[in-house]
Parts: structure tokens; sequence; C-alpha cells
């Protein structure tokens, strides 16, 4: 039979983190529970409904029906008693889950409409994708930008609302190498589906004094094609056609050289108003568009702020 930390059982996927196969047995000690029970009940309502069949009227009689001391405390004292089981199983699989191991790596994770962000220890921004040892605790420590998100790794068994105005945080130890699948799970807007990312787990020699990954132009690529590539992870893509159509924003297409109307004057499209509109997006408004894009300032700097002009001027 395939082993269910590998492939994943009927209910759940591949197990590959260091609580995976707790919560696993815990939610399978509870699907017992409800197949026996389900059973019992079942079966036993057709049992009685066929031995107490009502078989003429005077039967009836109220002077029959009495109760049983034994029978009651049993079915009283047993739930109770698996209830507790369940309880205290499930509360100490609870505080593994909430309580982080001293030394943890910590990320800061921001999430947004409609995209996740990480920073690294190292001050390394990734988007979209965070990479991680393997066999290392890795402590996130949430905010929102804006609306109520939820961070959830399937293949991890954890999932953590992330709330505007506070922070929330979740941890996990990977324990298999490989891109994991990170979903949001608090409905968020139009593009909350698509509001997804990558847990990169990697193998290094030495786990516990690694210290984050450097986000720079990568070997064979331009500038225009990394650009490419950041404009989807970003998530300037949610907003931002280059088709020409219009979405929340102005589209790219066409945009660099022009002369944009704003809501207050006119501006020859530059670099510098390009990197003015992603630190500080409420200082010119293209007539016709509200001021809803959030400042990058602090995440797209330096060669990714480079990479995403280079794209932008290139849509021609
Ligand atoms: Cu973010 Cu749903």
């Amino acid at each position: 039979m395939a082993n269910p930390a590998e492939s994943g059982s009927l209910w759940m996927p591949p197990q590959a983190s260091t609580v995976a196969a707790d919560v696993d047995e815990l939610f399978d000690f509870v699907m017992l529970l409800n197949y026996v029970f389900f059973a019992l009940i079942a079966l036993g309502t057709i049992w009685l409904v066929m031995k107490y069949r009502r078989k003429s009227d005077d039967q009836l009689a109220l002077s029959q029906i009495g109760h049983n001391t034994k029978l009651e405390a049993a079915w009283t004292f047993g739930p109770l008693a698996i209830l507790l089981v369940v309880f205290v199983w499930g509360f100490r699989v609870f505080l593994d889950l909430s309580v982080a191991p001293e030394g943890a790596y910590e990320v800061q994770v921001t999430a947004q409409k409609w995209k996740w962000s990480f920073k690294h220890p190292n001050g390394t921004q990734e988007f979209s994708e965070l990479t991680v040892p393997k066999d290392r605790p890795v402590k996130l420590i949430m905010r929102s930008q804006d609306v109520l998100h939820s961070f959830f790794v399937p293949t991890f068994r954890v999932k953590q609302d992330v709330v505007p105005g506070r922070y929330t945080t979740l941890w996990f130890e990977a324990t298999k190498a490989g891109n994991h699948q990170v979903l949001c799970t608090e409905y968020c807007g139009k593009e909350h589906s698509n509001m997804l990312a990558k847990v990169k787990v990697i193998e290094v020699p030495d786990p516990q004094s690694w210290d984050g990954p450097k986000l720079t132009l990568p070997p064979g690529t331009t500038p225009e094609q990394w650009g490419k590539q950041l404009y989807s992870s970003i998530g300037c893509s949610a907003c931002h056609s280059l088709d020409g159509s219009k979405g929340t924003g102005p589209s790219f297409k066409g945009l660099f050289g022009k002369t944009e109307k704003l809501t207050d004057g006119e501006v020859k499209v530059d670099e510098n108003y390009i990197v003015e509109s992603i630190h500080d997006p409420k200082a010119k408004i293209v007539a016709g568009y509200g001021p809803v894009m959030p400042s990058y300032k602090g995440q797209v700097e330096g060669e990714v702020l480079d990479a995403i002009v280079a794209f932008i001027k290139a849509q021609k």
C-alpha cells in the first residue's frame, strides 16, 4: 500500500511537516468514531423500528414505558469519556501547532490584495514564493495591509488567519524539499482564488545557520525578462494589463514615454514617474482611476525595482 506520508490519503495531501502526522492521526481517530457511531445509530434505529413496530391499537400503554439506569449511565458517561480523550488529544496537538520552538527562523509575511510577500532576516524580500530550509522550525509573523486573509499550507497542515491591525503567527518545520502550495483561505475580494504562493523548501548543509536567500537577477536573464516574472509574482498583473484594457489601474501597454492625464494636471511617463508611482502611488492619480494602489516602498527596491522599470519600458 502507498505510504500516506508520501502520497496522501483519500482525505489528505502528503505530509510534509513535523506536525502533519499528528494532525492526521487525530483526524483519522475522529473519523473512525464517526463511522462507528453512524453504524450503531443507523443499525440500532432499524432494529428498534422493526422490533417495536406497532401491531395493534391498544398496544401503546404508557405504563409500559420505564427507564433503565444502567443504559442511561452508559450513554452519558461513555460519550463523555470519548469526548475527553478527543479534547486532551486535540489540545496537545493544538499546543504543538501554536507554540513555535525557541530559535525558529523568523520571516515577516505581508498579505495584501492579492498576493503574499515575505521578508527574511537578511532583508531579502520575496514575492509569491517563500524559500526556507528543510529541518529547521520557521516562524511566520504575519500582517495584512488591507482585509482579512488566511495563510494555508495543506501539506504542512497549518493554517492561520492574517488580520488587519494586528500580528498573527504560525510555525512549521518542513520535512520535505520541494514546492508546497500556499492558499488564501479567507474570501478577500475578486482575485481571492488567485492569491497563491509557494513555500520552496531547500536542503542546505547547515539549516541552523542559514540566513535567507538572495534575491538578485537570475543568471542568464535580462532585467526585462525578470521584470515579467516579477510583474506576476509581485501582483502588478492583478490591476495593470499588458494589452491596453482598463483594469483597476492603467494598462502598461504603451505607457512609457506617453503623456498621462492626471486628476490634477498631466505628467510625462519616465523612470522617475514610475518609481514614484510604485513607492508613493497617491502622489499622482491618473484621471479616471481611484487612489487604491498600496505603496511598495521598502518592498520593490534595488534590482527588483530596476527589473520592473525595464519591463514597463518594454511594453510598447
Ligand atoms: Cu487573500 Cu483570500
